[in-house]
């Protein structure tokens, strides 16, 4: 396996970057990971317009051209053989002696891409059989909408749930209503048939496989409701699901060990599944 750094190709095990990288000392950085589906990465402009939103919101400069960048994407993916799996992108504010304030503006940005497989069996197990999902208070700061590497409030919540068994992690805000996954975005079907996520003015991150599925749902004619949703909606709901990249439309059977529905996959989260991997392929 290999991953690029900085322009060039290193040996996955020996890859590094300095350590007075801004992405390791502030989490002064942004990232965005791709699904790679057949070899072809899923929705990939509205990722490269995220990745340019996220560093203009923290004024890290564009390290290069999408062109270049795409070609970059492009080569990781085909040097690891990645044929289903995921590609991962991370661009820091550079290395430049550890200081708050922004380094002076010659400092270049440090760019890495790594790409490895995913068991497409696994995950369609997962997919299949639907998972757990448990709530925890969103702890995070105001800029959720930035997609950066400063993600410790989202591995703390993620690891308390696979402490209890549970696949992810639903954050809940103060007023008792559901922001978003760990890592995904969370959708219900609630109690009277009305597919609900929560609107993106609030403070989420605006997922490029929520956006993708919005699109699908618009012609398909099902109706869509903007809302945040309460964890006692959640709760009472006929079907949940989350989604993201890598985890495509994952249906959630649990939440709280309370059961959803009849506790398998609902009707409306199995389809909006088939209709993504089937756009996708
Ligand atoms: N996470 N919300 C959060 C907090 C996320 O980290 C992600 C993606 C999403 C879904 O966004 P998208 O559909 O664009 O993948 C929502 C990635 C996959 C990760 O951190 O690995």
């Amino acid at each position: 396996r290999v991953a690029y750094v900085n322009g060039t190709y290193q040996p996955h095990g020996e890859a590094s970057i300095h350590v007075e990288d801004r992405g390791f000392q502030f989490a002064d950085g942004v990232y965005e990971v791709w699904s790679v589906f057949n070899g072809r990465m899923a929705d990939f402009d509205g990722h490269m317009t995220r990745l340019h939103r996220s560093l203009n919101e923290l004024r890290i400069d564009i390290p290069m051209s999408v062109e270049s960048l795409t070609r970059v994407l492009k080569e990781t993916i085909r040097r690891n053989r990645v044929k289903n799996g995921i590609v991962y992108l991370q661009v820091t504010r550079g290395t430049a002696r550890r200081d708050h304030p922004f380094p002076s503006p010659d400092t270049p940005p440090s760019v890495i891409v790594t790409s490895r497989s995913v068991s497409t069996t696994r995950s369609e197990a997962q997919a299949a059989k639907g998972v757990a999902v448990v709530t925890q208070p969103d702890i995070r700061w105001g800029r959720c909408d930035i997609k950066t590497v400063g993600l410790l409030a989202n591995v703390l919540a993620k690891q308390a749930a696979r402490e209890r068994g549970a696949y992810e992690a639903w954050m809940v805000d103060e007023m008792g209503l559901v922001t978003e996954g760990s890592s995904t975005n969370a959708w219900i079907v609630d109690k009277h048939g009305r597919l609900r996520t929560r609107d993106t003015q609030a403070n989420i991150l605006k997922g490029i496989t929520r956006t993708a599925i919005m699109d699908l749902i618009a012609s398909e004619n099902i109706e869509l409701d903007e809302r945040p949703f309460s964890v006692d909606d959640a709760k009472e709901a006929r079907e949940a699901f989350f989604t993201a990249a890598g985890a495509f439309v994952m249906p959630t059977i649990s939440i709280d060990g309370v059961k959803i529905g009849d506790g398998k996959p609902g009707p409306i989260t199995t389809k909006l599944r088939t209709l993504y991997l089937d756009r996708a392929k």
